[in-house]
């Protein structure tokens, strides 16, 4: 029965020229909080203080995510953004010192480069994954390099073989940006663990949040001591709740509060199903659209996992069809979609264009001796590519196998029924 019914709505009109819908009801919302949420938020509450330093909730958060980890550092923070400033601050950086990552990422990737009064450098991206190649980040290797951020795109782990031999060869430090890839495995070891330090988000749309939230992890003595000092203003806390050092160096102030910790306490008993569910959900679906003409589900690599922060389908335009009809075709097709994330390469955001930073100052780029770093057009094609073309699909653990299968005959049908140049 329902193989007649996929077959008579592929051949139908598609719903954007008037024809019926492959869905008429809305996908399952994400319910990220419960009861046991509630429950540590009152624990926290009832405890009179909300202070991570003196409170218990942060405190215990951060030990129970080093054993899952099975990392001898954590350093809290309020966003993912603060976890990679408080990396970048743990590597204790000169002004100037370039930093290299990927133009397909969240501003908060970048900021902390430009806030830490270095210059960020935009290596290309793969087409099939997004993730930054390898090949490109040792092109923009100069003098002044010192750190790459790798990005797990969407959730799935970049190349680290190889940007752990090219840091090696290089004697460079790497940062994993893992905002978007929690709990997500390469060849058997943590994404974040790999790395000189880890970074993770705890936004709303994370696959474990607490509204706002981030952790940098790492296992090395050093960077672990000096991140803690970098999230709290150069002071150190330590958990016998005593000051021990105030004010070391220059540093901002990003603590968590309890409230956060309390939530997070109890997303991390549910981080495995909710990583897991989605990476079951995203490969349902790729195995089910491969094969389309011109249009692509992500690449996976051997060994890896995908925990689908988000579905990117990349819709080829020298195929003839258009990515932006693409989208409007499958929303009407009751599809949650839209265009590519961030929108465009994050170079050609008009902060990094025009250099809008400190005043009119143009710091920390005009500061520089020696030639302006480069964010013209062309700069990483592909990456460029990539947001012209990409659609992103909203998938998450709440959805069934039955949603998966109507997304893609939504897929199906568009890229069989939409006109081409
Ligand atoms: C890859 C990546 N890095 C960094 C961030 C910044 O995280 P936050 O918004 O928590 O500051 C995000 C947020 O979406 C992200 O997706």
């Amino acid at each position: 029965m329902a193989v007649v019914k996929r077959e008579r709505v592929e051949m139908s009109k598609l719903a954007i020229e008037g024809g019926t819908p492959v869905r008429r009801s809305p996908f399952p919302n994400r319910k990220a909080y419960g009861l046991e949420e509630a429950r540590q938020v009152i624990e926290a509450l009832d405890s009179q203080d909300l202070f991570f330093a003196t409170g218990r909730k942060v405190y215990q958060f951060l030990s129970e995510f080093k054993s899952l980890y099975g990392v001898k550092h954590a350093t809290a923070s309020n966003s993912g953004t603060s976890a990679i400033h408080v990396a970048l601050g743990a590597l204790n950086l000169e002004p100037g010192d370039e930093v290299i990552t990927t133009p397909v990422s969240d501003m908060g990737t970048v900021a902390p480069i430009l806030l830490q009064n270095c210059i960020p450098v935009f290596a290309d991206v793969e087409l099939g994954t997004c993730n930054l190649d390898p090949d490109d980040v040792e092109k923009k290797i100069t003098e002044r390099t010192r750190a790459i951020i790798v990005v797990h795109c969407w959730g799935q782990p970049a190349d680290m073989d190889r940007f752990l031999s090219i840091a090696k060869k290089r004697g460079l430090r790497l940062i994993e940006d893992c905002a978007q890839a929690h709990f997500a495995h390469y060849k058997g070891r943590l994404a974040g663990t790999i790395g000189d330090l880890g970074a993770f988000s705890f936004q709303q749309s994370k696959h474990m949040t607490c509204g706002d939230g981030g952790i940098t992890i790492t296992n090395d003595e050093e960077l672990g001591k000096r991140a803690d000092l970098f999230a709290d203003k150069g002071c150190d806390w330590t958990e016998d709740r005593r000051y021990r050092l105030r004010y070391a160096f220059l540093a901002p102030c990003y603590r968590m509060t309890e409230l956060q910790g309390a939530v997070l306490l109890a997303q991390l008993k549910k981080l495995r199903w909710v990583a897991e569910r989605r990476q079951q959900l995203g490969d349902r679906l790729t195995e089910s659209i491969k094969g389309l003409d011109g249009v692509y589900p992500p690449e996976r690599a051997g060994g890896v996992d995908h925990r689908y922060w988000g579905y990117p389908i990349r819709v080829d335009g020298e195929k003839g069809l258009s990515r932006d009809k693409f989208v409007e075709a499958l929303v009407a097709e009751g599809v949650p979609a839209g265009k590519a994330w961030p929108g465009k390469p994050l170079y050609l955001y008009e902060m990094l264009q025009k250099r809008v930073t400190y005043g009119s100052s143009g710091y920390p780029f005009t500061a520089r001796e020696g030639k302006m770093v480069s964010y013209d057009e062309g700069l990483c094609p592909n990456a460029e590519r990539v947001e012209r073309e990409m659609c992103t699909v909203w998938i998450n653990e709440f959805y069934s196998e039955g949603d998966i299968d109507d997304i893609s005959e939504a897929v199906r049908k568009v890229a069989s029924l939409l006109p081409r140049n």
